[in-house]
This record gives structure tokens, sequence and C-alpha cells, in this order.
């Protein structure tokens, strides 16, 4: 018997999870351990209602300090390519979005399908083309040491399996690219603990706002 289901690769993954092909009560095919275990990441999307008093709460952290600020830290600059890692409701996303121009491009990578819908529908009512969302917890799908700068702002401490995402990080950089990060919820010897031990980043810079790692 053939039964053919079209689906999505994630689909996929969430039927092969259930489903093993049986042949004479003998299975004969079912998905290898390795890859149910990847996509079993822990991180995971908050409460949609937690995220939208989050993305609320954030317009008012933006009036107060300007996401303008910590960019200036970075150094970006026109027709660069930016990463903004656990983008949320894209406080940084829009600005750095306006100082790369339409030469460069923002990646805006969020687990949370909320984080997408909010970017993907201001990007369209603005005309904004020079963002794209891409809906992860880890894997990016971006090509290998092709991004200028990596943001990474408040959301380091939700990381349940660091290690993975700032490989998926050091292998998208540039040779000579920053990893920018700051967090509100860390002291700031967490932070840089947190990166050294889990990455192949050094700190490079300590700004007022920001640190700037580079490859070892
Ligand atoms: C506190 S918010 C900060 C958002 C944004 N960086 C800012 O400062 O405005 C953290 C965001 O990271 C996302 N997040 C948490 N863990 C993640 C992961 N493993 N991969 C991708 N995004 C993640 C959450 O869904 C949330 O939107």
């Amino acid at each position: 018997m053939l039964i053919t289901i079209s689906t999505d690769r994630r689909g996929f993954v969430r039927i092969a999870e259930h489903l093993n092909i049986v042949l004479n009560n003998k299975i004969v095919y079912s998905l290898s351990e390795e890859k149910i275990v990847k996509e079993k990441r822990k991180d995971k999307p908050m409460a949609g209602i937690g995220f939208k008093v989050m993305a609320f709460m954030f317009k008012f952290r933006d009036m107060v300090n300007s996401p303008k600020k910590y960019l200036k830290e970075v150094e970006m600059k026109e027709g660069d390519k930016i990463l903004d890692y656990g983008c949320g409701p894209g406080s940084f996303v829009f600005p750095a979005a306006e100082i790369v121009g339409e030469n460069g491009k923002v990646y805006a990578t969020d687990l949370h399908p909320l984080a997408i819908n909010m970017i993907d529908k201001k990007a369209r009512k603005k005309g904004i083309t020079n963002i794209e969302t891409i809906q992860t917890n880890c894997v990016t799908g971006l090509t290998s040491k092709s991004i200028d700068v990596v943001l990474m702002y408040d959301v380091i401490h939700m990381f349940k399996e660091p290690k993975e995402i700032f490989v998926e990080i050091h292998r998208v950089l540039k040779p000579e690219g920053i990893l920018s990060v700051t967090n509100p919820h860390m002291r700031e010897r967490d932070i840089i603990t947190k990166i050294v031990e889990n990455s192949e980043f050094k700190l490079v810079k300590q700004g007022e706002k920001t640190f700037s790692f580079q490859k070892k």
C-alpha cells in the first residue's frame, strides 16, 4: 500500500515521531534517533499572551533607551548583513534595516510565530524589503561566513542549550564579524562567562550598552 503525505519538514518530523513503518509486524523504517533529538530542542515559544505583554512593554523600554544607541556601538554600516537572533517584536530589526539600507539585509530570527508575524506585517505595511524573517530555535539555514553582525539582545538567558546556538552563530559570521550582546537579566561578568565558556568567541570590546565578541 502506498500512502502519500504532503507536508513541510517540520510536519514530516512531527509525523515521523509518531510513525514507524511496519511490514509483517517488523519496523522497516523509523526516523533516526539523532534527527528526532535535534527537532526536540528544549527552547520553546512562550505563551502568546506573554509575548504580547512583552511586546507592549518593549515600546516603553525603547522610548527610554533608544535601540539606535545600541546599534551605534556595533558600528554597523550601509550594505551590511545583520542577523538579529531572538529578535522578538523587532525593536532592533527596523532601525538596523534603516542603517544597512537597500544593499544590506537584516535576518530577523525568533522561535516565536508571533514575532515572525509582527515583523512580516510591519515590514509589509511600511514597504520595507531588506528584512527577512526566519522562524527557528537554532539552525538559521543561512550561508556560512555571510553575516557581518549578529545581535543577541536580551535573549541568551533563555537558551537551554547555548552551545548549539553559538556553534550556528559562529558558522554564519564572517571571520571579522561581530557578535553583539547585551542582557538586562544577567550580571556583566555572567554574560561574558556564558559566551566564553559555551563558544569559540572572545570578548573584543565593552561598550556602554553592549559587549562585542569575535571569533577566536
Ligand atoms: C526577551 S525577548 C528580546 C527580544 C529582542 N531581542 C529585544 O531585545 O527587543 C527574547 C526573544 O528571544 C526569543 N527566543 C528565545 N529563545 C530562542 C531561541 N533558542 N531561538 C530563537 N529565539 C529565541 C523569544 O521568543 C523572544 O522573542
